[in-house]
């Protein structure tokens, strides 16, 4: 370890981790306007309707997650390599032009929200592509960045260290990067746009993202729990093999509602079927590591680091593989699409595969950042975790049993037509459901407020170490 001595690239991450978890309490709070409004249509009508919270709450979700992926990866950059990131001016400077991008992005959709429709408004205001609606000026100030983030970790890479793990994330982040190019071009065309925009979509979070957190993981787990590099490395390679092996042409999944070719619809079904065995290697990987290593006498060093990354395996083995495999065989998904069956997994996929891991890689900087050998896990930790892992899995729960009544009722019995909707919207179970959605999303609020008073004192409150206690009492 280098003590508590940063590098100038750790204090960089330090940054991006601070607007990471500034932008998960803004995801947050707009999620739970959009869930009132689900209940009370009324609510904040005509000042921030649904669209608005909803295309805020999910952009401020992939906009923290970079954050915090680029934090980690400057975190870890000159711990595996064994030096200062190159070019670490160059990586300050893009912070904080890409922070008064995403702030002037914000703003613009909070307040101006809708444009004329012409193309200054794909330039200015939005270019309304779920997940990635920023306007173009700002995706291709994003790009500059993520040049600029590439070039710091190849050039740092090249004249360092290299690792098994620093080579999978090199060309992990070349696929990253270069999908997001997919997202940028518009055609009137909706079909023709969907199929490029799912390419940023789902390869992002089912292909390089999975296999970005794989060596993220990979990396947490040696620091937490001294585990065996060799391990690591052979896993993360198996890994990363099936992932893209089944992610890529799982894409197929998306290809069946958008006047797509109808073989899509076999390759869809059987290869993002296989989506869910590497997740499963990826949860065998983190028990079998504990197990081993913690057998050989070793301690956790990182408590609230490790139980994160143990919510991730199971958050992204249950989020991604189980609840994900419910409907994307073509024969299931032609009655759970555009139900809430989507919106379920969406929200446990998202947190177990990706929220998850990220807070993980918090923890760790916020020990290391206080130079401290062992972080144990604090009450206010606890209540933390608790409450954001319980209230997302309910939640995820609560709106499955929603998406079954529309299956069921407004699919299955009433064949999709006009009553049908009416039919399943005006159930008891399916209203339910939306109401423990509400009551389960501030579970998760109430726990940021834990996590975040967390993070800014649990290294205050940690015991006091024994051989500290050992010095006071030969003292006395
Ligand atoms: C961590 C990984 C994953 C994340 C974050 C994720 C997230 C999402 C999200 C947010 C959607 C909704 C997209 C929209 O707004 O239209 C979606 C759709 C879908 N996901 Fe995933 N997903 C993941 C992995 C998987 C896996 C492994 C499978 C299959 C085994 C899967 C199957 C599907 C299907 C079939 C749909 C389309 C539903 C429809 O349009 O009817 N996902 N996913
Ligand atoms: C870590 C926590 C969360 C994650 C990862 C997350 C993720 C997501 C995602 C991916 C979607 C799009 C789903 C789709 O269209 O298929 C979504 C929509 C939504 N989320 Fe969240 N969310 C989180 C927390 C919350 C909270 C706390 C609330 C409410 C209190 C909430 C309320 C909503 C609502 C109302 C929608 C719109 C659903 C719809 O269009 O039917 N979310 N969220
Ligand atoms: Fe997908």
């Amino acid at each position: 370890m280098h003590g508590s001595k940063l590098y100038e690239g750790q204090k960089l991450a330090l940054k991006y981790f601070t607007v990471a978890i500034v932008l998960f309490g803004a995801q947050l709070l707009f999620g739970l306007f959009a869930a009132i409004q689900f209940l009370y249509p009324d609510f904040l009508f005509g000042v921030l309707d649904f669209s608005i919270n909803r295309m805020v709450h999910i952009n401020a979700l992939v906009v923290w997650l970079l954050y915090a992926m680029i934090g980690a990866v400057y975190w870890l950059l000159p711990d595996e390599a064994g030096r200062e990131v190159v070019g670490i001016k160059l990586g300050n400077l893009a912070f904080y032009v890409l922070t008064a991008a995403v702030a002037v992005v914000v703003l613009v959709y909070l307040f101006v929200q809708i444009g004329p429709g012409k193309e200054s408004t794909i330039w200015f205001i939005t270019e309304g592509r779920e997940y990635i609606e920023a306007p173009r000026w700002a995706d291709i100030g994003i790009v500059v960045v993520v040049l600029i983030f590439l070039y710091n970790v190849y050039a740092t890479v090249m004249s360092g260290r290299r690792t098994g793990i620093l080579a999978v994330l090199m060309a992990d982040l070349i696929a990253l990067a270069g999908l997001y190019l997919a997202g940028m071009f518009y055609t009137d065309n909706i079909a023709i746009d969907q199929y490029w925009w799912w390419w940023v979509v789902h390869l992002w979070v089912e292909a390089t993202w999975e296999v970005y957190v794989a060596a993220v993981g990979g990396y947490i787990l040696i620091k937490t729990l001294n585990a065996n590099r060799k391990v690591v490395e052979m896993w993360l390679w198996i890994e990363v093999a099936m992932m893209f092996g089944s992610g890529i042409l799982g894409l197929g999944h998306h290809y069946f509602w958008i006047g797509t070719p109808e073989y899509w619809w076999e390759i869809g079904a059987l290869f993002s079927a296989l989506e869910p065995v590497p997740l499963v290697g990826l949860f065998v990987h983190v028990l079998y590591d504990w197990g081993k290593e913690t057998g050989k006498g070793n301690k956790i060093t990182n408590v609230p680091a490790f139980s994160w990354l143990t919510v991730e395996t199971f958050g992204n083995f249950l989020g991604a593989g189980v609840w994900g495999f419910m409907h994307t065989l073509p024969q299931i998904n032609l009655y759970t699409h555009g139900t809430q069956w989507p919106a379920a997994h969406g929200h446990l996929a998202f947190f177990g595969a990706y929220v998850a891991i990220m807070i993980s890689a918090i923890y760790l900087a916020i020990q290391g950042k206080a130079g401290l050998k062992e972080l144990k896990m604090t009450k206010a930790g606890w209540w933390a975790i608790s409450l954001i892992t319980v209230g997302v899995l309910l939640m995820t729960v609560s709106l499955t049993i929603s998406a079954y009544v529309q299956t069921m009722v407004e699919r299955g019995m009433h064949g999709a037509t006009w009553e049908g909707f009416f039919a399943a919207q005006n159930n008891e179970w399916f209203w339910q459901g939306i109401c423990w959605r509400l009551v389960t999303g501030v579970m998760v609020v109430v726990g940021y407020g834990f996590l975040v008073y967390d993070l800014l004192t649990c290294t205050k409150k940690q015991p006091v170490k024994e051989s500290e206690a050992e010095v006071a009492a030969a003292a006395a």
